[in-house]
């Protein structure tokens, strides 16, 4: 273990201004524990839709921002609805735009995931469609605690405040989790 504090970027697979995930983040980096800090939320919401004739044309400056934004995290926090029990267009046409060669920067990338949903289930679906994408690009997400954050609109107050003290509690494990599997990944 380093004394290094740990760069955290994070990811909101949604694009909305209210969104409760993108609430989710913020909260997420006032809970993050000592030795980690949420530094960056990409702008996912600027990049083209992929499409590999832009990328021949050269690539777009918010897809080289992303890319060097996941290139100097030392991990990555998603937190993303589910649309249609999966994941919404605008996260994957991030993992995409990012996927690409030269410098898949993916690759042993430290990942973690929360959901958070306006019905019950809390995005229990998308996750594991997460699992699956991320992990065929060689990113490690943290296996656990899930954190499935559902009736999302009940757990933060008007101004998108976390309100919900077990929410609070299952986002504080999981970045707890999340700082010790980063710690694991570097190690030699
Ligand atoms: C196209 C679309 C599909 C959706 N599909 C699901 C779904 O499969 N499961 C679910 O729990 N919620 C679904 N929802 C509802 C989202 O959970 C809800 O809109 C949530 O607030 C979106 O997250 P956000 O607040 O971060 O924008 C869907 C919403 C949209 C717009």
């Amino acid at each position: 273990m380093s004394d290094k504090e740990l760069k955290i970027l994070g990811i909101c697979g949604s694009l909305r201004n209210k969104s409760f995930n993108m609430a989710g983040l913020r909260a997420a980096g006032e809970l993050m524990p000592a030795g980690m800090r949420l530094f960056q939320i990409a702008s996912i919401g600027e990049l083209p839709l992929y499409n590999q004739d832009v990328l021949d044309a050269g690539m777009p400056e918010p897809v080289k921002r992303l890319r060097t934004e996941v290139a100097q995290a030392d991990g990555v926090l998603i937190a993303s609805p589910e649309y249609n029990f999966s994941v919404t267009p605008a996260l994957k046409n991030a993992i995409d735009w990012a996927s690409r060669p030269p410098d898949q920067v993916w690759q042993d990338k430290p990942i973690a995931i929360f959901s958070c949903t306006a019905g019950p289930v809390g995005g229990a679906r998308v996750q594991y469609d997460l699992r699956r994408i991320l992990g065929q690009i060689w990113g490690h997400v943290l296996p656990r605690p899930e954190v499935f954050v559902g009736n999302a609109a009940s757990k933060f107050d008007a101004e998108l405040r976390l309100t919900d003290e077990t929410t609070k509690k299952f986002l504080t494990d999981l970045l707890v989790g999340f700082k010790a599997w980063i710690e694991r990944m570097s190690r030699k």
